[in-house]
């Protein structure tokens, strides 16, 4: 088993099984060798959840959970895509590509629409062990994966901005989530053992490394799937904006929400809409959490960064109300243990995996402990997944 921040061997094996495993099938199907390959990584967000389509701070790091994808052209204008995972099989002519009923075909083909005047029929077979609907970006994975692949095969010359941004409109147009940038960011960008801050408005970001002296991260998946798409995800943004703006008009120099304070925000209780303003105190006070969290980690500042986990799940809890009882439950499970830190639900919400910040030498007690209370709650096995953090998208071949 190993953890984020613990160096680890396993990754290079794995990506040398999936990619063999994956080549056979291709081979099989396709009648004809891959040309490109690619490593597309989920991620895990440290903090600033919600934040990044609303102008604000985010902290994620790719992780070693991999999309793998096979490409070749295939000489005609016809798209075939396998899935090895779904055990499903499609062609469609590149011209004829539009949005379907399927979820894992409209990642493909939304990437695919807006690429299809400079590409031209290719063959692809992918599968990967990204947990799906457990928060940690599943479909940016195969979004960015699948432009990352295509640039590569054609020739495209695009640069990793025009990719991520390629990706997340696939999410809006095709997967109907109106998602913002932190995703395919960490996807992308990710770099081996560091954590991402991202200034979302002008795209800036800085690495910081990931060294918690004594603790791991520990990530549980309370196997409470969520699908973004039909969740209140696209409701919690348009509240959110409503807010700004509203906000705006009563301060006529504001233009963003990194402009608001609390003091704003405290001198506007009563007046701004109770719903609109909980959504914007949440993002109010998870910039900040995620500035404190960046510093606490350069200073390795266990007990500060733990508590900040905890304070951005109750805010996900109480103010932006996107968590679950199960992540609710688990998250009080946790932090009730002396040797927890704090703990939070990760991700687009509503499910999903819990982030906890354990002492090294508790992480099985602490598994064991959560793992037999929640099973007894919610008659659910939590899965712990071991993770660590990871590079970001890249060609395996
Ligand atoms: C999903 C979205 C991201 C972000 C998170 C919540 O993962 O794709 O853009 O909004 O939810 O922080």
């Amino acid at each position: 088993m190993f953890f984020i921040c613990k160096m680890q061997t396993t990754e290079n094996r794995e990506t040398t099984q999936a990619l063999q495993y994956l080549r056979r099938a291709f081979e099989q199907r396709y009648q004809r060798p891959p040309e490109v390959g690619v490593a597309s990584p989920g991620r895990v967000n440290i903090i600033g959840e919600h934040t990044d389509y609303n102008d604000g701070y985010v902290l994620p790091a790719a992780i070693d959970h991999h999309i793998y994808l096979l490409f070749a052209k295939n000489g005609t204008d016809t798209v075939n895509l396998y899935s090895l995972d779904y055990d499903q099989a499609v062609s469609v002519p590149l011209r004829e590509v539009r949005r379907t009923e399927s979820p894992w075909q409209n990642f493909i083909y939304g990437v695919v629409y807006q690429l299809r005047d400079r590409i031209e029929g290719f063959d692809l077979a992918f599968c990967g062990n990204v947990p799906e609907g457990a928060g940690l970006s599943s479909s940016a994975a195969i979004c960015c994966g699948i432009g990352f692949g295509l640039n590569e095969l054609f020739e495209l010359d695009l640069q990793k901005w025009d990719l991520a941004k390629i990706a997340q409109k696939s999410e809006h147009d095709f997967a109907l989530l109106n998602c913002g940038i932190m995703d395919q960011f960490a996807c992308l960008f990710g770099q081996k053992g560091h954590a991402l801050k991202l200034d979302c408005t002008d795209l800036t970001y800085e690495a910081s490394e990931v060294d918690l002296a004594g603790c791991v991260f520990l990530l549980l998946n309370s196997m409470v799937k969520h699908s973004l798409g039909d969740s209140d995800y696209n409701r919690r943004r348009e509240e959110s904006e409503a807010a700004i703006a509203w906000l705006r008009g009563r301060f006529p120099t504001l233009r963003n929400y990194q402009g608001v304070t609390p003091e704003m925000l405290g001198e506007v209780k009563g007046e701004l809409e109770d719903t609109q303003w909980r959504r914007a105190h949440h993002i109010v006070s998870e910039n900040q959490r995620v500035l404190q969290m960046s510093k606490c980690l350069a200073e390795h500042e266990v007990v500060s960064a733990g508590q900040l986990l905890t304070e951005g799940h109750y805010s996900l809890q109480h103010d932006y109300e996107v968590t679950c009882e199960e992540t609710d439950f688990l998250v009080t499970t946790l932090t009730e243990l002396p040797q927890v830190y704090g703990a939070r639900q990760v991700g687009g919400g509503f499910g999903g995996c819990v982030l906890a910040l354990v002492t090294e030498d508790h992480v099985q007690e602490t598994l064991d402990r959560v793992g037999e209370a929640y099973q007894q709650q919610f008659n659910l096995t939590i899965q712990d997944i071991p993770i660590s953090i990871t590079g970001g998208c890249h060609r395996m071949i």
